[in-house]
C-alpha cells in the first residue's frame, strides 16, 4: 500500500470513527440480528397488528391506487410540495380554527415529521439565531440531535416525574415562568414520546397562560394525532395554543396515523402574527428546503391529500385510526393485567393511564440491557416500550421477562 501523507486526499475520511448505533433505529438492527424464535420487538415506534405486521391502512392503499392511476407525469412539484396536502394536513391539525387562521399560516411539505422539525429549527436559527429551544426532559431521542444540528441552542425543561409516572407539572411551569420573552418551547401535541404522559386540558390552559404572559413561542410536534384518544381530542392542546398565541410553530408527521412511514410525508407550518409575516416566512421555508434537499418527495403527500379530500376515504381512514388506538388501549390493559397477575404487590395501572404507543418501564439500565440481551425483548436504552409490539401471542413472554428482570434487580 502506498505511504499516506498528511492532507492526502485518499485519507480524507481516515480519521472518522465508527459511530454507536442510533438509540432507536439501532434496536431494529439488533432485533433483526437476533436468531431467537421468540424474540419480541418493543423498539421503534411503528404500529403493529395482531400478527406483528405494520399494514398500509385500506383507505391509504385505495388513495395510493387512485394517485397512481391518475398520475400522468413525474415533473417537479415545487419547493413547498403539494399545496393541497399542506392546506389539508394543517386543517386536520387545527380543525375549525384553520379557516380563520388561513391568512396567517405559512406551510411547507417536509421530508416526514423529522424534516418538519428540522425545517422549524432552521427557520428559527435564520430568524432569531440567539433563540433557545426548550425541550421536555425526557424527550424523543432524536429531538435534540435533529434540532440542535441546525445550530440552534437547546435546553431542557422538567416534564416527567418517575416516582408518580406523571407530568412534573409544577416544575415544568416553574421553568417556563423563568424564561425570557422569545424563548421557544417544544411541546408534544399528544402521545408524549417516550413517556406516554400527556398534559390534561387544565394543564394546557396553564401552559398557554404562561406562554402568553411571558411572550414565549410554542413549537408543537404533532407526530401521533389520532393515536391518543381521537383525531380531535389529540389536537385540543395545539388548537388552544393556536387560538391564544400570536405565533406558533407546528411539525406534523403522517408516518403513524397514515401508516406512510417510509414515504416521508410531513409538513411544517407557522401560524404567524399577521399575513405579511406569513408570506415572508413562506419564502424562507422554500429557500431552506431548496438549500437542503430542493424539494420534498411527492408520493406520500399526494396519498394523504387524496385521503383528506375524499369524504368516503376520509371516513374509512378515520375509522381505521380509531381501530388502531382501540387496539393500543386494549394492549395497555392486557399487559398491565398480566404484569399485575404476576406481581399483585406492584402497581402497573400507569400503563393504562398513559397515551399512544409508548411508556417507560422505569427500570435501571442494567435491567433494560438484560431484557434485550438475555430475554430477547428489545427496546431502546431508556426503557421505552412500544405497546403496539405486544400481542396476545407474546404478552405472557413479555410479562415474564419484565418480572424476571425486576426480581433480579
Ligand atoms: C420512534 O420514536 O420510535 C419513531 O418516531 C421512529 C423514529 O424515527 O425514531
Amino acid at each position: 500500500m502506498p505511504a499516506r501523507r498528511a492532507g492526502d486526499a485518499s485519507d480524507m475520511f481516515g480519521n472518522l470513527e465508527i459511530l454507536p448505533p442510533d438509540p432507536i433505529l439501532g434496536v431494529t438492527a439488533a432485533f433483526r440480528r437476533d436468531r431467537d424464535p421468540d424474540k419480541v420487538d418493543l423498539g421503534v415506534g411503528v404500529y403493529r397488528d395482531e400478527y406483528g405486521n405494520t399494514p398500509v391502512p385500506g383507505a391509504v392503499r385505495a388513495a395510493e391506487q387512485a394517485v397512481l392511476s391518475e398520475q400522468t407525469t413525474k415533473v417537479y412539484v415545487g419547493p413547498a410540495g403539494n399545496l393541497e396536502f399542506n392546506e389539508r394536513i394543517v386543517a386536520l391539525a387545527l380543525g375549525p380554527l384553520a379557516p380563520q387562521l388561513k391568512e396567517r399560516i405559512a406551510a411547507i411539505q417536509t421530508v416526514g415529521g423529522c424534516g418538519a422539525l428540522r425545517m422549524g429549527a432552521e427557520l428559527l436559527h435564520a430568524a432569531a439565531p440567539d433563540a433557545v429551544v426548550h425541550v421536555s426532559d425526557p424527550t424523543w431521542a432524536n429531538h435534540e440531535p435533529l434540532l440542535g444540528n441546525s445550530g440552534i441552542a437547546l435546553q431542557r425543561y422538567p416534564y416527567y416525574e418517575p416516582s408518580t409516572r406523571s407530568v412534573a407539572f409544577d416544575q415544568m411551569l416553574g421553568h417556563l415562568e423563568r424564561l425570557p420573552p422569545g424563548a421557544v418551547v417544544l411541546l408534544h401535541g399528544c402521545c408524549h414520546n417516550p413517556t406516554g404522559v400527556d398534559l390534561v386540558p387544565a394543564q394546557w390552559d396553564a401552559v398557554a397562560d404562561v406562554l402568553e404572559r411571558r411572550g414565549l413561542v410554542p413549537f408543537v410536534d404533532l407526530a401521533y394525532q389520532g393515536f391518543g384518544d381521537d383525531l380531535d381530542t389529540d389536537a385540543a392542546g395545539l388548537r388552544l395554543l393556536a387560538r391564544r398565541l400570536p405565533t406558533l410553530l407546528l411539525a406534523i408527521s403522517c408516518s403513524k396515523n397514515f401508516g406512510l412511514y417510509r414515504e416521508r410525508a410531513g409538513a411544517f407550518a407557522v401560524v404567524a402574527e399577521n399575513a405579511a409575516t406569513a408570506r415572508a416566512i413562506a419564502t424562507h421555508q422554500a429557500r431552506i428546503g431548496r438549500r437542503m434537499y430542493s424539494m420534498p418527495p411527492d408520493h406520500g403527500a399526494a396519498i394523504a391529500a387524496r385521503v383528506l379530500s375524499d369524504a368516503t376515504l376520509y371516513r374509512a381512514w378515520a375509522d381505521e385510526v380509531a381501530a388502531m388506538v382501540a387496539r393500543m388501549k386494549q394492549l395497555r390493559s392486557l399487559l398491565a393485567g398480566r404484569l399485575g397477575a404476576r406481581r399483585p404487590d406492584l402497581d402497573f395501572s400507569w400503563l393504562t393511564r398513559q397515551k399512544g404507543m409508548f411508556s417507560l418501564l422505569g427500570l435501571a439500565p442494567a435491567a433494560i440491557g438484560a431484557l434485550c440481551n438475555e430475554e430477547h425483548v428489545y427496546m431502546p436504552p431508556d426503557g421505552r416500550i412500544n405497546l403496539a409490539g405486544v400481542s396476545d401471542t407474546n404478552v405472557d413472554r413479555v410479562a415474564d421477562a419484565i418480572v424476571r428482570v425486576i426480581e433480579r434487580s
